[in-house]
C-alpha cells in the first residue's frame, strides 16, 4: 500500500479583496510506506501548501489525495488518527514541556503516560520538563514540537522544515533524533527543507517543486544527473579573462571559471596545461563534487 497518493492537486488561495494565488498547479506524487520523502523548493514554491493539503489541513481546490489507501477528504477523521504534522513552532506559550505533551496526548485520547516519558527521553527534554514553552531555546522548542508530532505514533508524519533557523549542531542532533524514531517505528516521513545536505542525508527520494509544480523527482543520485557532469573544477586567474580556448563545458566569470567534468583529478592537469599554453596565468585550482545544491540552482533557474 502507498502511504501517499496525490493526483493532479491544485490549490488556489482566494483571499477576500485580494488577488487569488495559485499555489499548487497539478501536483501528482506517490510515496511508498516506510519512505523518507523530501520536498525541496525555493521560497513560495508551494511546499507548505502541499504538505498542508496532504495532511488534510487544507482542502485543495481540485485533485485527489489518498493517505494509506483512504480518500483523505472522505475519511478525514480516520486519516488524522494515523498521521501527524509539525509545521512552524507554535505551541501554547505558557505550557510547560510535560504539560504540553500531556495536553496533546489527551487530545488524541492517549492516557498512557509512558508514551510521553519515552518522547521526552528521545528528544532529550528531561531537563526541561517543567520549563514553559516560551522559556525554551529555539532548538528545544523545535524538539518539543517534534515530540508532539510523534505522540500518536503516526504511520505517516509530515515535517515542514524541521531544522529551519537552528544552528548546525542542534540541526544535526534533531536529524539524528528523527531518524532514530522513524527507524524504530517504520514511519513514513514527508519533509520539506531548504537544506540540501539535510535532504541528501535523510531522504530516499526528493521532489523539487517550483511555482506550484513538481519539476523533478528521484533519488539524490538521479537528480544529480540533471547536471551533466560529476565534478567541477574552479579555477581563479591572476587577471580577468574574456574567453577560454578549452573544449570542456565551462562558465566564465571574469577572474574565475568553473569547468564541468566527469573526473576532476584527471581533467585538471589537462585544463591547467591548456590555459598556460594560451598564456593565461592561474592563481588557484579547486575541485568539487556536484551537490544537490547545484541541481537545486539549475532547476530553480532553468526549468
Ligand atoms: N493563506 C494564504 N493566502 C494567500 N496566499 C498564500 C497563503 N499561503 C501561502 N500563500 C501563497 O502561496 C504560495 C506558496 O506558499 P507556500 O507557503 O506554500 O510556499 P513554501 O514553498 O512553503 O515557501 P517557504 O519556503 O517560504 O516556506 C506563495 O505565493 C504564498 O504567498
Ligand atoms: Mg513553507
Amino acid at each position: 500500500m502507498k502511504a501517499v497518493e496525490c493526483k493532479n492537486v491544485w490549490m488556489i488561495y482566494r483571499n477576500f479583496m485580494e488577488k487569488s494565488v495559485t499555489a499548487l498547479r497539478g501536483v501528482s506524487l506517490d510515496i511508498e510506506t516506510g519512505e523518507i520523502f523530501g520536498i525541496l523548493g525555493p521560497n513560495g514554491a508551494g511546499k507548505t501548501t502541499l504538505i498542508s493539503v496532504l495532511s488534510t489541513i487544507l482542502i485543495p481546490t481540485k485533485g485527489d489525495v489518498r493517505i494509506l489507501g483512504m480518500d483523505a477528504f472522505k475519511n478525514t477523521k480516520k486519516v488524522r488518527e494515523l498521521i501527524n504534522i509539525s509545521s512552524g513552532v507554535r505551541l501554547p506559550w505558557g505550557m510547560k514541556v510535560y504539560e504540553c505533551l500531556r495536553f496533546y496526548a489527551l487530545c488524541y485520547g492517549i492516557t498512557d503516560r509512558s508514551i510521553i516519558e519515552k518522547l521526552i527521553a528521545d528528544f532529550e527534554l528531561e531537563e526541561y520538563r517543567n520549563t514553559r514553552f516560551d522559556d525554551l531555546s529555539a532548538g528545544n522548542k523545535q524538539k518539543l514540537n517534534l515530540a508532539r508530532a510523534f505522540l500518536n505514533s503516526p504511520e505517516v508524519v509530515f515535517l515542514d522544515e524541521p531544522t529551519a533557523n537552528l544552528d548546525p549542531d542542534i540541526a544535526r542532533k534533531i536529524r539524528e533524533m528523527i531518524l532514530q524514531i522513524i527507524d524504530r517505528n517504520d514511519t513514513t516521513v514527508i519533509l520539506t527543507t531548504h537544506n540540501m545536505r539535510e535532504a541528501e542525508m535523510l531522504c530516499e527520494r526528493i521532489a523539487f517543486i517550483r511555482d506550484g509544480k513538481i519539476i523533478a523527482e528521484g533519488t539524490a543520485e538521479e537528480l544529480k544527473k540533471f547536471i551533466k557532469a560529476n565534478e567541477r573544477i574552479i579555477v581563479r586567474f591572476k587577471e580577468p579573462v574574456k574567453s577560454l580556448p578549452i573544449s570542456v563545458p565551462y562558465e566564465l566569470n571574469g577572474n574565475s571559471a568553473i569547468f564541468y567534468v566527469d573526473n576532476a583529478e584527471k581533467a585538471t592537469p589537462k585544463i591547467v596545461l591548456e590555459l598556460s599554453n594560451a598564456g593565461i596565468e592561474v592563481e588557484s585550482v579547486k575541485m568539487e563534487e556536484i551537490t544537490l545544491e547545484d541541481v537545486f540552482i539549475e532547476l530553480s533557474e532553468n526549468y
